[in-house]
């Protein structure tokens, strides 16, 4: 179809049988995608879909086309959480905090957030992170197998890293931990899940209290310092990105970590490579962000155009609700040979896992160094790990917009 006929589509997208429902159902394996993300991106890469409760909207899936999403300030994230119908994944955590707007707002919010953010404060987080891993899998070695990772490392390990960031103290994570987990996406009722959310905050509140009085060398107290000029973030502001550093980071690295173990001991020539050779695993770690499907809406929130814009040979109107697909786009052909094949030596790997543009992943630098470390100490610790059940019994957590494994046995 050429790009003059693809614009003629003047109905824009519409509740018929071309514009299948999604989010799609998951994959058979829990590793892989969904095989309808393939076969859209293949027929056209921005194409029709239908959102629940009947709201039509665009799917972009060819890596140009949401590359150029995420970069392009005509697509708006405030409209979008303003939008009820563009509601299939972020929630009030994300829509009041920097994924909630545009600039010049989030500019300014983020410019604060990235002072306090630093490259140098992540690799300050190295030997913590480095000895809360061992600290695990000294525990894992102790227990009787198979051992749940997921309960055993996938789920501590990000709740251990964003306490170290923040600056929760020892005496309070346990606490922290267990309203964590009660207020993230897998939680098991919706009251359950906003009274643990109320806690965190109420905690978050405390936590700044106290900063304020007593500084240390951590987020929370470097986001409380962060000035631009005669401007600092309010209280809401803070209390806000605190939530959203958890929201973003907590149960999308358990979802990484645990589904590129199962993608790695699928096939044992890739544990074993890395085994041989510990210096492969950053490049590794790079492939699996561009392979591994964590969220089931395949990556970035959803964007509304501001005004009509033309998008891989079709014209969105103003108005209309845009899904940026990562995950498809990580498969383009027309950017990654055998797109299909995970290449744990692929080179260059120019992936958007992370995102592009404004909304750029804030974590990227940390979930880089949490993944490297704590692949490298397992395939160290743990040479012959191997599924302590078979792969296909494997099964996401129900009813999660995130694809965490309910449990991932392991045995060695
Ligand atoms: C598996 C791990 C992770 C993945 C795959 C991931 C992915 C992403 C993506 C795709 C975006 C862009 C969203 C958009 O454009 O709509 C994003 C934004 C963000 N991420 Fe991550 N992330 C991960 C871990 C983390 C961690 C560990 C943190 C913090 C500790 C974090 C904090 C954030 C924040 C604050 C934003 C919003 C940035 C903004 O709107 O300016 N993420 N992430």
């Amino acid at each position: 179809m050429t790009m003059d006929q693809n614009i003629c589509r003047e109905q824009g997208p519409g509740g018929d049988e071309d514009a299948p429902p999604f989010p799609f159902p998951r994959a058979s394996l829990v590793w892989e995608l969904p095989p309808e993300f393939r076969r859209m991106r293949d027929r056209a890469p921005v194409a029709r879909v239908t959102l629940p409760g009947g709201v039509p909207a665009w799917l972009a899936t060819g890596h140009a086309e949401v590359r150029a999403v995420l970069v392009d300030p005509r697509f708006s994230r405030a409209a979008a959480a303003r939008s009820p119908g563009a509601g299939v994944a972020p929630n009030e955590v994300f829509n009041r905090s920097l994924p909630g707007l545009d600039d010049p707002e989030h500019g300014r919010l983020r410019g604060l957030a990235v002072r306090a953010f630093t490259a140098r404060r992540v690799e300050s987080l190295r030997p913590a992170i480095l000895a809360g891993i061992d600290g695990l899998l000294d525990r894992v070695e102790e227990l009787p197998r198979p051992v749940d990772l997921v309960e055993r490392l996938c789920r501590p390990l990000p709740v251990l890293m964003i306490c170290e960031l923040l600056g929760v103290p020892p005496e309070d994570r346990e606490g922290f931990a267990s309203w964590t987990y009660a207020a993230t996406a897998s939680a098991e009722s919706v009251a359950a899940m906003a009274e643990g959310y109320e806690r965190l905050l109420g905690y978050f509140r405390d936590l700044i209290g106290r900063k304020r009085r007593e500084p240390g060398d951590d987020l929370v107290s470097a986001l409380i310092a962060a000035r631009d000029r005669d401007d600092r973030l309010s209280d809401d502001e803070l209390l806000g990105l605190c939530a959203v550093v958890l929201a973003a980071g907590y149960e999308t690295t358990t979802a990484l970590f645990a589904l590129s173990v199962v993608a790695l001991l699928h096939d044992r020539s890739r544990w074993e490579s890395l085994r041989e050779d510990p210096e492969r695993i950053p490049a590794a770690v790079e492939e699996l962000l561009r392979m591994v499907p964590v969220t089931e809406i395949g990556g970035p929130f959803p964007r509304v155009a501001l005004e009509d814009v033309e998008l891989g040979g079709v014209l969105i109107r103003a108005g209309e609700i845009v899904m940026p697909v990562a995950d498809a786009a990580n498969r383009d052909p027309r950017v990654f040979p055998d797109p299909e094949r995970l290449d744990l030596a692929r080179r260059p790997n120019p992936h958007i896992a992370l995102g592009a543009g404004i909304h750029r992943c804030l974590g990227a630098a940390l979930t880089r160094l949490e993944m490297n470390l704590g692949l490298r100490r397992l395939v160290e610790r743990f040479p012959g790990l191997r599924l302590g059940v078979p792969e296909a019994q494997l099964r996401l957590r129900p009813r999660s917009v995130l694809h965490t494994p309910e449990v991932l046995p392991v045995t060695w």
